[in-house]
């Protein structure tokens, strides 16, 4: 504990979210100072260029290009890891856990491939690790886990993690965008990740979903443990087609656990949503989460998930949480720190217990008996189609069919791709979207 209470915080990257932070705990200081009865002092940062012109400037003397010399430095009390990446960033966040200091991190990408690493070296070092800013921006999911709802067992956590994908996917639909201007403006506004294929290709949403998992359910779910599909494959035909059927289409994470087997999955995949779904209804940036809790019921979360401000409020109320243990002590209302549930030997759910309804679109060649022959092997299979609807195709002689299926099961319907593909009828890759009929 420091004798003054003024604790020294060091960034360690000054990009979209570093700026956000130096800028808003600037403007918003003595408030926070005055709850807290401590000063913070923004005293380092770290860039990888440091000639580079940045929006909120600081003093020369703070910035630096070598952020483990901020993570290493004694003097710092508290190290915001805002930099991205799993290799630098691991150094930095471990160095500061190895000497006790508190570590505020951003990022999910290096809690879901190091996560047990990380948390081991907080509890072994005294250091302590907050990553509210992790998941889902500017809205307190981890708080809400870990303590607002800590007397619940969790069958199911699904939503939008990811709010670059449902920009692009709102703009899209909305206005009949093209996916490359949308993912650029989605760029310029500091939604997207330094690698866009993060974001369109669904692994931001798994690492995201990785930390959920882990924080509800106590087990780390590799993302090659996940089926993990993006998004770049949706067109605008889609969301018509989905709106014919009445519905919605949305990247989702899918957190379930059956109680009764003991089998937890962990999903990401574009989804079709009613039209009535509360997630189905929340556009552009916003990330929106459902939790279904064993006792408290179904509850909803939706904000800004991403951009500079809403990341900086995450980070700012982490910073808050570290002052607050820095001056008290580990006090009952950190019930969450670095406590999880235990996973009561729960596995992961084999592909025959994912189950649900499905939408296939296929582009076939227009002529007789391939209805029937696709038909065949889905019947085959036990796959039993609910609906059909045919329209041209953008190619002659081709026809567009989607269908969509009574609730099958992961086992069936990757069987079902494989031989689809094999028709010669079938003219390009088959498009498959789950039916998320959830409350
Ligand atoms: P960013 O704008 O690219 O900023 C990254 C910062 O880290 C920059 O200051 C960069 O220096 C510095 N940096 C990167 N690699 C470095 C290296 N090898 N050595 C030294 N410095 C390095 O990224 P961001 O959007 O702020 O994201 C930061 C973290 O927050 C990521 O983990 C991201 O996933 C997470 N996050 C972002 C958002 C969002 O909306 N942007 C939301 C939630 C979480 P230069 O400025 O000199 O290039
Ligand atoms: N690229 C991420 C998103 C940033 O779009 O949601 C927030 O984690």
């Amino acid at each position: 504990m420091s004798e003054s209470h003024t604790f020294n915080i060091g960034l360690c990257g000054f990009g979209t979210v570093g700026q956000g932070v130096w800028k808003h705990l600037t403007s918003h200081r003595a408030e926070l100072e005055a709850r807290l009865g401590a000063t913070l002092n923004l005293a380092r940062a770290s860039v990888r260029d440091l000639k580079k012109k940045r929006a909120v400037k600081v003093p020369a003397r703070v910035l630096t290009d070598d952020p483990l010399s901020i993570a290493n430095d004694p003097s710092i009390h508290i190290v915001c890891e805002l930099m991205g990446g799993t290799t630098l960033a691991r150094q930095v966040t471990l160095a500061a856990l190895r000497r006790g200091a508190v570590v505020v991190s951003a990022n999910k990408a290096l809690i879901c491939e190091h996560g047990p690493e990380i948390i081991a070296a907080a509890q072994k070092h005294g250091g302590h690790f907050f990553f509210e800013a992790s998941v889902a921006g500017g809205i307190p999911i981890i708080k809400a886990l870990r303590e607002g709802l800590v007397a619940n067992r969790f069958p199911r956590i699904y939503g939008i993690l990811n709010g670059t994908c449902n920009y692009i996917l709102t703009q899209m639909e909305d206005q009949d965008a093209p996916y490359a201007a949308v993912l650029a403006e989605a760029k310029r506004l500091g939604y997207a990740e330094a690698d866009e294929s993060l974001d369109v290709d669904g692994w931001d949403t798994a690492h995201k979903a990785s930390v959920l998992a882990w924080l509800a359910h106590g087990v780390w779910v590799k993302t090659d443990q996940m089926i993990v599909e993006g998004i770049s494959r949706i067109t605008p035909a889609d969301f018509k087609n989905a709106a014919t059927l009445g519905f919605g289409i949305k990247l989702l994470a899918i957190i379930s656990r059956d109680f009764a087997k003991n089998e937890l999955s962990v999903r990401v995949h574009p989804t079709l949503l009613p039209e009535g779904n509360v997630v189905a209804n929340v556009s552009g940036v916003f990330n929106a989460i459902s939790v279904t809790g064993d006792v408290v019921g179904t509850t909803f979360y939706s904000g800004r998930g991403a951009g500079q401000d809403a990341t900086a409020s995450a980070v700012i109320s982490d910073i808050a949480d570290a002052a607050s243990l820095l001056t008290h002590g580990k006090g009952g209302h950190l019930l969450g720190e670095v406590t999880t549930p235990n996973a009561n030997g729960c596995r992961l759910a084999p592909p025959e217990s994912i189950r649900s309804r499905y939408y296939l679109r296929l582009t076939v060649r227009d002529e007789p008996g391939v209805l029937a022959r696709v038909a065949s092997v889905m019947a085959k299979l036990k796959v039993s189609i609910a609906s059909v609807i045919q329209s041209p195709a953008d190619e002659p002689g081709a026809a567009s069919l989607v269908l969509t299926t009574h609730e099958s099961n992961e086992r069936a319907m990757s069987a079902t791709l494989k031989q689809l593909r094999a028709l010669s009828a079938v003219l390009d890759d088959p498009l498959l979207l789950r039916i998320g009929d959830f409350e």
